[in-house]
């Protein structure tokens, strides 16, 4: 059944999007897409074309399209590439509010057997086929807001007079402590895939004021959980002169502005999704804040026992988020659990100047952001107490060399994001093509 006919797309009526249908109201458009399923009905047929931008029932009666047409389509396999065109009719019963009344259709290519069908499959399944469990549109839907998601990440940067500056991905150096690290043989000399842009980006911040970075980071992570993939976009904001208050204080306007602009533009899909409104509509200033000590208290009165000193594990963290319908900022956890490069707090020498924000309903943590430490003498002794190599940091130094400034910024890690404003449980259906611990394929 290879059938692309010889009739030119001149002579058939406009293409329109699904998505734009219900502005097409009474005119005749054709719909470009892949069948999503069919039914027949005696001389009737519906079929649900989808186009990547939504889905449309569109109603064949035998009579208008001939007996010959009438059967291809009746024939017709999952996922089969498709022209259909007709009246475009308002439906209130419709998910677009609208119908195609088809006045004709041409089949492109016919689909071999779709291994994805409406039954239940395993995730180990979709997994495998993630190439076409992309079609669907809950997967279709999460890819959607994932992009509107970067354009506020965009706007809102470039609203404040941010410039984009983008770090490399090969680094001689780590940023996020050398456990996590890739290595790659750059030209016989050892190499990583970088885990943050950030030591870069405080370069950039000494030369443009305000900078943000945009791009994929990578973690050898060991560990297999519903939050850690190996590769993960960061978007990484640096600010000359900000202090851990002014770092706070951009991350909350910042969370704000994303989710207002995704709640404007996105509702079909955060509906598709099944996801709460009222629980994204609640994300307003002001957020509250605990400092690691306050949050120390409150998980003891919440039966979890952490030692001061230890790291939050997931369990606590989301204990801590339970009592909150906002983002949660923790701040001044103890140096030892936090990074080389961040400012110890003057006021208790115990704890850095950091903050890490904690998605509400259990997502856990979206940013980890600090003030930097700026004073050379402190940072040389830093690098040594971490046994990293000095040769690589020489030119980050330089940074406290020339023109030192308190100065700071944070890292928003895009998949958990959006894991979160989707209300999608595991991060890996929140990227195109995950990579986690022994995934790569496809
Ligand atoms: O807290 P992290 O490690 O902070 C940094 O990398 C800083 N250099 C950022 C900065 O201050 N410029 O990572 C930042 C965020 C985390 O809060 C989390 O959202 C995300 O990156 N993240 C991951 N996301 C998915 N998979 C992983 N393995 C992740 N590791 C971190
Ligand atoms: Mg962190």
């Amino acid at each position: 059944m290879s059938t692309v006919e010889s009739s030119s797309a001149r002579d058939l009526p406009p293409a329109a999007r699904v998505r734009r249908l219900a502005e097409h109201v009474g005119a005749t458009v054709r719909v470009q897409g892949w069948l999503a399923n069919r039914r027949s009905a005696g001389k009737l047929q519906f079929l649900q074309v989808r186009d990547g931008s939504g889905t449309v029932q569109c109603v064949g009666r035998k009579n208008v399209l001939g007996d010959e047409l009438f059967e291809q389509l009746d024939g017709l396999s999952q996922e089969s590439s498709l022209e259909v065109w007709g009246e475009v009719k308002a439906d209130e019963r419709s998910p677009g509010g609208v119908e195609l009344q088809m006045a004709g259709a041409r089949v492109v290519r016919a689909a071999a057997e779709y291994p994805i069908t409406n039954k239940e499959h395993s995730t180990g399944f979709l997994m495998a086929h993630r190439h076409l469990w992309l079609r669907s549109s809950k997967q279709a839907a999460t890819l959607r807001v994932r992009s509107r998601i970067i354009k506020a990440i965009r706007d809102f940067f470039d609203s404040r007079d941010f410039v984009n500056f983008d770090a490399p991905m090969f680094t001689p150096s780590a940023c996020e402590g050398t456990s996590t690290l890739f290595e790659v043989d750059y030209f016989g000399e050892p190499a990583y895939l970088t885990q943050s842009g950030q030591l870069y980006g405080e370069a950039g911040a000494m030369a443009l004021g305000k900078i943000y970075t945009f791009g994929p980071t990578f973690r050898a992570e060991k560990s297999k959980t519903r939050r850690h993939l190996t590769e993960f976009w960061m978007i990484e904001p640096e600010v000359a002169f900000a202090t851990l208050d002014d770092v706070m204080d951009l991350a909350e306007d910042f969370l704000c502005s994303v989710v207002q602009d995704v709640l404007k533009d996105c509702r079909p899909e955060l509906e598709l999704l099944g996801r709460d409104l009222s629980k994204l509509e609640a994300i307003q200033k002001p957020f509250p804040r605990l400092s690691y000590d306050e949050a120390i208290e409150k998980l003891k009165e919440l039966g979890h026992e952490v030692p001061w000193g230890e790291d939050f594990g997931a369990p606590d963290e989301e204990a801590l988020v339970a009592a909150y319908d906002k983002p949660l900022l923790v701040h001044r956890y103890p140096h030892p659990v936090k990074a080389f490069y961040m400012k110890r707090d003057p006021n208790d020498d115990r704890v850095a100047l950091c903050v890490d924000v904690l998605a509400p309903e259990g997502y856990g943590e979206i940013i980890g952001g600090s003030e930097r430490a700026d004073d050379l003498d402190y940072l040389l002794d830093q690098i040594q107490k971490h046994e990293l190599p000095m040769e690589a940091f020489e030119w980050y130094l330089d940074l406290r060399r020339f023109g030192s400034v308190p100065h700071g910024g944070f890292g928003l890690g895009l998949e958990r994001t959006v894991a979160w404003i989707t209300g999608t449980r595991h991060i890996r259906e929140c990227i195109p093509f995950p990579r986690m611990l022994h995934k790569i394929y496809p």
